[in-house]
């Protein structure tokens, strides 16, 4: 042994300022709970009074977390978050740069140029914004680590729905987390990412879409999935943790799909 942290130890988020955004439902509140678990001090971010609700149930359960309700679209809203968990907790070493909702569905020759930019600021401009204010605080301490959502359809084409802005924000997150990472190494900065596969959450349900579309959408995530079922967002927790603690100090610029082999297949 060359030192005396034991592998467990490695990966304990114990005293951690985390900020998790989109943390009100899905894989966001998932990360929040696993996050909490390994002992961090969490930030639930979001735009919906789920983020109390979360927030809450992380107090009951004997963790640390407080809610700040926020738009990651706005510029001000993030900064005031960033600023919110270094008030609360001292500190900013982690966040989760995870909030993101679905395309409109509609094939590319169809999408206006509002639904088009309301789909690339919720997915792409969000996480850079959230990076830049995180950043600012990490860099002083030469520490921090950021974990961005990607998403399968920004590695492959989706073939059983029409998400051209999804698609075109997700392969931009996937390579902003490249550059962040490359930009930061010597800063003491990790920038890694999750892109997730078909995970069962509130994704989409914010839109108005054809049933058939939904229908379709499910199917095709059924068929691809090597186990054939969608998985439930428990299943990010152990990734999450990996990539918010130490045990993921050698990765950088990484892409960590958790898709249930989906890519593989
Ligand atoms: N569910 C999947 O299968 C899947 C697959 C790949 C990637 N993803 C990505 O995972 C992330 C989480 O999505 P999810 O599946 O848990 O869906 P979800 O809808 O359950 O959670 C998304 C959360 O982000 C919040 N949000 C949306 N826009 C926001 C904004 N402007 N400001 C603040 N909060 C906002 C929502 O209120 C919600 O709480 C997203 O980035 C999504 O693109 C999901």
């Amino acid at each position: 042994m060359h030192n005396a942290v034991s592998v467990l130890d490695l990966f304990s988020l114990e005293g951690r300022s985390v900020v998790v955004t989109g943390a009100g439902s899905g894989l966001g509140k998932a990360i929040a709970e696993a996050t909490a678990e390994a002992g961090g001090n969490i930030v639930c971010a979001g735009r919906s009074a789920a983020t109390d609700v979360i927030a809450s149930e992380i107090q009951s359960s004997g963790g640390r977390a407080v809610a700040q309700r926020t738009d990651v679209t706005d510029e001000q809203a993030v900064e005031a978050l960033m600023q919110r968990a270094v008030d609360e907790f001292d500190a900013l070493d982690v966040v989760f740069c995870n909030a993101g909702s679905s395309d409109y569905f509609k094939r590319p020759h169809e999408v206006s140029l509002d639904e088009w930019g309301d789909v690339i600021a919720t997915n792409l401009t969000s996480v850079f914004l959230c990076a830049k204010h995180a950043v600012r605080h990490m860099l002083p301490t030469r520490s921090g680590k950021l974990v961005l959502t990607a998403s399968i359809w920004g590695e492959i084409g989706a073939d059983s729905a029409s998400v051209p802005g999804y698609a075109a924000a997700k392969g931009g997150v996937i390579n902003l987390t490249r550059e962040l990472a490359v930009e930061y190494a010597n800063d003491g900065l990790t920038v890694n990412a999750l892109s997730p596969g078909f995970f069962s959450t509130n994704i989409g349900q914010d839109k108005e879409v054809d049933s058939a579309i939904i229908d379709r959408l499910v199917d095709g995530a059924l068929r691809r999935m090597p186990t054939g079922r969608i998985m439930d967002p428990d299943e990010i927790k152990g990734a999450s943790v990996f990539l918010a603690s130490r045990a993921s100090d050698a990765l950088n610029g990484h892409i960590l799909t958790v898709d249930g082999g989906l890519l593989a297949a």
